[in-house]
């Protein structure tokens, strides 16, 4: 299905990715990526919890298995060991809804009145084609299976006696229901089947012997259920006054007004909400070109 989207690609990143300059330049005073920059790794530093790996730690596009650290970490000591780790899904698609605002912006564009004298991102952008379907609705991607089976690698490299093949039944793995969290834990245990058993072809999750990922909402999305979370903080307008002062403050006054003037659209076209839909749009962009290359 990515092969499908991928003719798509290499035109597409350009534009999405001087949009999302434009708004991370109000924020961050980055500069707008010169011709020829790897745009991914000029902007990925200001996508948070979207970053990639290999952003975060450019040794992985050298060895994306090899494991770093400090030579001393546990040498020669006998110290129990017991790994927690919390990690985020893999790269994927956005979700539904960032889809429909994606469209909501792009029709904004195609009906925009001047539409010649000047804005050749905005142009491209009109022209683009949001090759996203609803289908695609943040499920996973390749490349985020991928993430997962080498970190697992890595994990496992790194903590070689933890990751022993007497140790694999006492792994547990703990998922949320969503279905790129599933994926992303069956991915992570292909890849540590991979360390056990190189060159063989993983056999389904359920068959192995730490046994599959188990599914706890409660634990893992806590935020749909602690009560305490929701009367203290998301039912409570008072809570969350300075969530809705930033979308409507100054700061991002200066953000719209820059956009807008980017894509040559009224300014009161736009608000905090749909602008956001650009830095999902961006990061999942700046990954998947990856598969271009
Ligand atoms: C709502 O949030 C305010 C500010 O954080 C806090 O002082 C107040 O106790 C909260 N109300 C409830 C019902 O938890």
């Amino acid at each position: 299905m990515l092969r499908g989207a991928r003719s798509h690609l290499p035109a597409s990143v350009a534009p999405a990715a001087v949009l999302a300059a434009a708004l991370l330049s109000s924020f961050a005073r980055c500069s707008l990526p010169g011709r020829g920059d790897p745009v991914a790794s000029v902007l990925s530093p200001y996508f948070g919890t979207k970053t990639r790996y290999e952003d975060a730690n450019p040794w992985l596009l050298v060895d994306p298995v090899a494991p770093r650290r400090d030579p001393e970490l546990l040498a020669g000591t006998c110290t129990p060991v017991q790994l927690v780790a919390l990690i985020r899904h893999g790269t994927r698609y956005p979700t539904t809804k960032q889809i429909r605002k994606l469209k909501q912006l792009q029709g904004l564009l195609q009906t925009r009145e001047s539409r010649d004298g000047g804005s050749q991102v905005a142009a491209a952008l009109a022209e683009w084609p949001l090759w996203y379907g609803d289908w695609m609705d943040g499920q996973l991607v390749e490349k985020g299976r991928q993430d997962m089976r080498q970190l697992a690698l890595r994990l496992a490299a790194l903590f070689p006696d933890l990751f022993s093949r007497e140790n694999y039944d006492r792994l547990r793995l703990i998922t949320s229901s969503k279905h790129r969290c599933v994926d992303s834990s069956a991915a992570f245990l292909q890849g540590l089947w991979q360390h056990y058993h190189p060159g063989l072809p993983p056999p389904d999750v359920s068959d192995m012997e730490c046994g599959p990922p188990r599914i706890n909402d409660k634990l893992m999305r806590f935020f749909d259920h602690c009560e305490k979370f929701l009367t203290d903080v998301e039912r409570n307008e008072t809570a969350l006054y300075h969530v809705e002062a930033f979308k409507t403050g100054p700061e991002m006054q200066k953000v719209l007004k820059k956009v807008a003037a980017t894509l040559q659209v009224p300014m009161n076209s736009l608000n905090a909400g749909n602008i956001h839909a650009v830095f999902p749009l961006h990061s999942v962009l700046s990954s998947l070109e990856v598969l271009n290359v």
